[in-house]
C-alpha cells in the first residue's frame, strides 16, 4: 500500500521546485494522469477492508484535490508570467515617428478653427473657452431665456441624469462666463463642441461652432456687417463677400439676424464671392448674429445703457463643407481614413 503521507510530501517537494510549465506538465501526468501516482490510488481501494473503505476514500479524494488545486495554482502563475512577457514584448512606443504612409494630418474642422484663430487673433480678439458640461443659467437663464422660456425647445438639449447639468446647446455660454468675470472692452472668440439632440443627414448630435462677440462703447451693427465681412473674405480668400441680413430672433440679441452669404455654382461646385460684377446670385444661410440684449449684459453685470455688444455664432462644420467642397456633414465624423487623407492638411 501507498503511504499517503510520503506521496503528498514528494508531491509538494517537486511542486515548490517546479521551474516551468513543462515541468509542471510532467509533475501533473506523474500524480494525475491515468496511470498517475494519485490516480493508482482509487485502484487500491478494492485491496482495502470494507470497513477502512470510507475513510480511505475520503483520504485519497482530500489528497488528489489538495494537488489538483496547487497544480491549478502553479499554472496560473505560469500563465500570467507568460502573459506579462508577452505584454511587454508588444508594448507599443507611441512617441516612434510614424511610417511616411500613415503620417498624420489636419482635420479639416481643425483647419478651420486654426484659420479663425488666425484670422481673429490679428484683429485683437481674445481666445476663450467655455465648458462643454453646463449649467441651466450659463446656457440659457443668463441668455434671456427664463426656465419657461418657449425658444428653451428651440435647441433639443441633453440633459445629465440626476443632475441640473446639461451640455452645452452653443457656445454662447462663453459670452457669460467671460462678461461675468471681466468688464468691457471685450473682444472674445470662443471655437468649440456643441451638443443637440438632432440626427439627420444635415444634422448631427455633436457639431462645432464659432462664436464671437465684442462690447464697448457705441458699438453697432455696422461693426458687426464689417468684421463678418472682413472674415469671410478672409477665410474664403475672395474679394466681394457679399452677405444678406435677415431679420430674426435670438431671445439673447436685440436686433437679431440670419446672415447669407452669396454663391454661385461652378463646374458643379460652389463659389463664394467673385469680381464685383459676377457676383453669384444665390445666398445660403451661414451664421445668427445680432446685438447683444440689454437683459444679457445687465445678467453679467454691465452697464447696458454705457456699453453695446454685438454678437454671432458660426458653425465649422458649415464652413469647411463651404470651404473644401465636403458633401455630407456625417463624413467629418466618420473617422474614415481616406476622407482625412483626401481633405486633412
Ligand atoms: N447661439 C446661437 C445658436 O446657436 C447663435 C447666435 C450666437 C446668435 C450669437 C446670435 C448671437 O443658434
Amino acid at each position: 500500500m501507498t503511504n499517503l503521507e510520503t506521496l503528498l510530501s514528494d508531491f509538494n517537494s517537486q511542486i515548490s521546485a517546479v521551474q516551468n510549465k513543462q515541468q509542471l506538465e510532467e509533475i501533473r501526468v506523474n500524480f494525475l494522469g491515468k496511470k498517475g501516482l494519485v490516480t493508482e490510488l482509487f485502484s487500491q481501494l478494492k485491496n482495502v477492508p470494507n470497513e477502512e473503505k470510507k475513510a480511505f476514500g475520503a483520504k485519497i479524494n482530500q489528497l488528489r484535490d489538495q494537488v489538483t488545486q496547487k497544480i491549478d495554482i502553479a499554472k496560473d502563475h505560469f500563465e500570467n508570467a507568460e502573459l506579462n512577457e508577452k505584454l511587454i514584448g508588444e508594448k507599443i512606443d507611441v512617441s516612434a515617428p510614424t511610417r511616411k504612409s500613415s503620417a498624420g494630418k489636419i482635420h479639416p474642422i481643425n483647419q478651420v478653427m486654426l484659420e479663425i484663430e488666425e484670422i481673429f487673433g490679428a484683429l485683437g480678439f481674445d481666445f476663450a473657452k467655455g465648458p462643454e458640461i453646463e449649467d441651466d443659467f450659463h446656457n440659457f437663464t443668463a441668455l434671456n431665456m427664463p426656465a419657461d422660456h418657449p425658444a428653451r425647445q428651440m435647441q433639443d438639449t441633453f440633459y445629465l441624469k440626476n443632475s441640473d447639468l446639461l451640455l452645452r446647446t452653443h457656445t454662447s455660454n462663453t459670452q457669460i462666463r467671460k462678461m461675468l468675470n471681466s468688464q468691457p472692452p471685450l473682444k472674445v472668440a470662443a471655437l468649440g463642441r456643441v451638443f443637440r439632440r438632432d440626427s439627420d443627414q444635415t444634422h448631427t448630435p455633436m457639431f462645432h461652432q464659432f462664436e464671437g462677440f465684442v462690447v464697448d462703447e457705441n458699438i453697432n451693427m455696422g461693426h458687426l456687417k464689417w468684421t463678418l465681412e472682413n472674415f469671410l473674405e478672409k477665410f474664403f480668400e475672395v474679394k466681394n463677400v457679399e452677405l444678406r441680413f435677415r431679420p430674426s430672433f435670438f431671445p439673447f440679441t436685440e436686433p437679431s439676424a440670419e446672415v447669407d452669404i452669396n454663391y454661385s455654382i461652378e463646374n458643379g461646385r460652389i463659389k463664394i464671392g467673385g469680381s464685383k460684377n459676377s457676383l453669384g446670385d444665390r445666398f445660403m444661410e451661414i451664421l445668427g448674429c445680432g446685438m447683444i440684449h440689454p437683459n444679457v449684459l445687465e445678467n453679467c453685470k454691465i452697464d447696458s445703457k454705457k456699453y453695446q455688444g454685438f454678437a454671432f455664432g458660426i458653425g465649422i462644420e458649415r464652413l469647411a463643407m463651404l470651404k473644401y467642397g465636403i458633401t455630407d456633414l456625417r463624413m467629418f465624423f466618420e473617422n474614415d481614413a481616406r476622407f482625412l487623407n483626401h481633405f486633412g492638411f
